[in-house]
């Protein structure tokens, strides 16, 4: 693995054992054991949008890990005035051990790091989000023990999140059933490797996709650049909502996942989310858990 640009291109082993350094990483913290394995490196995190998991979770995470990380926003580098990510890409890498990138168009991050010589790692895209689904699968294994054979259900946009998840649910055996309003559909391409490989179905019906579901997610019915869709998006997602309905199809036993922001009484009630928030903020934090692995596996 030289770089983190999306799931499905990782196999299994290579997941489960980011997975396994995560834990093994958030057990050493929890014992306050320290573990400076990237010691004297130094990662770059660009932003192109907002993050405050994203960005806190990085910092912290080189901090840990003895190495340092530099805030670069969009809007002060010379990107965010037209110069070529094939020439930063060039540059960054001889200052730099690593970039993390958050930006619009995934064939932005694929282009540093075809041009560029160090670890290129995706801190999200409008196409995929891998780190956070990365963090989604450490807290569903911590809760539930396994992946394998588990039913995860994600209801509303076929957006970022859908995308990775999907990805990372069927690389990792789990059953993956996504409820999405017709012409919000996850990646057609992405949908039709996870039908021929895996267990998955897409449907309208949301009951219908959380039935038995060990695993019910969520996410935002307007992401990050589709601010102006918003009004419109109310209206198109009504009723693509995690609330007690839902979760009375799922398992008993259901856990509710959501990347946050989240946005109460949208995609998910508030009852629903405090009930579940013990989860939600455990997966929030194994961010932190889950990317200094990505970071020790790509950096170290
Ligand atoms: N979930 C997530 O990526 O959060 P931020 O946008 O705050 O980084
Ligand atoms: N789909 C959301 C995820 C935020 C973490 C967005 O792209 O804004």
């Amino acid at each position: 693995m030289k770089h983190l640009l999306k799931l499905a291109d990782l196999s299994r082993d290579e997941i489960i054992d980011i997975l396994d350094t995560a834990d093994q990483l958030k057990q050493e913290k929890k014992n306050g054991i320290p573990h400076p394995i990237l010691k004297g490196k130094t990662l770059g995190m660009i932003f192109r949008k907002s993050s405050t998991r994203t960005r806190v979770s990085f910092e912290v995470g080189m901090y840990d890990l003895g190495g340092e990380a530099l805030f670069l926003s969009s809007q002060d580098l010379q990107i965010g005035r037209g110069e070529p990510v094939q020439d930063t890409a060039r540059v960054l890498s001889r200052y730099l051990d690593g970039i993390m990138i958050r930006t619009f168009d995934q064939e932005e991050v694929e282009a540093l790091a075809e041009y560029g010589s160090i670890p290129i790692i995706n801190g999200l895209t409008d196409y995929c989000h891998p780190c956070q689904v990365l963090a989604d699968l450490q807290t569903i294994r911590e809760k539930k023990g396994t992946l394998e054979g588990l039913k995860l259900c994600y209801i509303g946009d076929g957006n970022n999140m859908a995308n990775s998840l999907i990805a990372g649910g069927v690389i990792t055996g789990m059953k993956v059933a996504v409820a999405c309003p017709k012409g919000y559909t996850p990646d057609a391409e992405l949908m039709k490797w996870a039908a021929d490989t895996g267990d998955f179905t897409c449907t309208e019906d949301l009951l219908a996709a959380a039935a038995d579901a060990d695993v019910l997610y969520t996410d935002v019915w307007a992401s990050m650049g589709q601010e102006s869709e918003a009004e419109e998006r109310k209206k198109i997602f009504k009723g693509y909502q995690i609330n007690d309905a839902v979760c009375a199809a799922a398992k008993p036993d259901v856990m509710v996942l959501h990347c946050l922001p989240a946005h109460r009484e949208e995609e998910i009630t508030a009852k629903v989310f405090e009930a579940h928030a013990d989860e939600i903020f455990e997966e929030a934090e194994n961010r932190l858990h889950a990317q200094k692995a990505v970071m020790v596996k790509l950096m170290a």
